[in-house]
């Protein structure tokens, strides 16, 4: 079932989203080479807990840390670590906050110091990939519009659009209905309508679509190593046009 929100549930849903996007800011700031991924995670505990939010990843489905940093060829959901970060490395970091009963999601795609020309467009490309797909989060346009923006513009880039993870609905819980992907035929799917919330989470790699799952049970990496960026907001569909919550 999807729950609509009111606008007074959409004001709280951009606090705890906000709270997301100041951590990572600060989580930006100290991805540097040397810093390892453990080190960005227990900065983001720190955080959280001193702002008064809970840790939403913390044991979901028996996860063990605050955020996912995935580093080059991981994808998503990479447990923090004793991985270092090294120059021309890219870190896509994400993070979930539980604020007054309410979820925020976001991720942003760093690069640690000078990275090359083709991995500058990888983090370029998928930023505006999520934008586009923003843009068609409107009432009355359905699922299939936005993962169909998403993928022609990515893979008109000459790059892949991951399909084994998709974007959800988000408010007191931080996956609800409906699923949604970022691939897929216009015109189809559900109709949206104002109040619904969606993570919106296009990862975009370089090479191949294909992924496997690492033996930790979480790392997803891409199959033939080539590296995988991502970004995700958090957006409102409203009368207005598509309200990004997890924006400063
Ligand atoms: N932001 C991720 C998502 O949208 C969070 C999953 S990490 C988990 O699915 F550990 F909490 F599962
Ligand atoms: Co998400």
């Amino acid at each position: 079932m999807i729950h609509l929100k009111t606008e007074e549930e959409i004001e709280l849903m951009r606090k705890s989203n906000r709270m997301v996007a100041r951590l990572l800011e600060k989580l930006k700031k100290m991805v540097k080479p040397g810093v390892t991924t453990a080190e960005l995670d227990a900065a983001a505990e720190e955080f959280i807990i001193k702002s008064g939010g809970i840790p939403t990843f913390k044991g979901y489905a028996g996860y063990p840390a605050c955020i996912c940093t995935s580093v080059n060829e991981e994808v998503v959901h990479s447990i923090p670590g004793n991985r270092i970060l090294r120059e021309g490395d890219i870190i896509s970091i994400d993070a979930g906050i539980k604020l007054n009963g309410y979820c925020g999601d976001s991720t942003i795609t760093v690069p640690v110091g000078n990275v090359s020309k083709d991995t500058e467009k990888l983090i370029r490309v998928t930023a505006k990939a999520l934008e586009i797909g923003i843009e068609a989060a409107i009432p009355g346009n359905r699922l299939g519009d936005i993962g169909h923006a998403i993928q022609t513009f990515v893979e008109g880039q000459g790059f892949s659009i991951v399909r084994d993870f998709v974007g959800h609905g988000i408010g007191k819980e931080m996956h609800e209905e409906p699923q949604v992907p970022h691939f897929g035929r216009a015109g189809t799917g559900m109709v949206l309508k104002e109040g619904m919330i969606l993570a919106i989470e296009p990862m975009v790699n370089a090479g191949t679509h294909k992924l496997k799952i690492l033996k930790d049970g979480w790392t997803a990496v891409t199959v033939d190593g080539k590296w995988s960026a991502q970004f995700e907001h958090s957006v409102a569909i409203t009368a207005n046009g598509p309200d990004i919550l997890s924006e400063l």
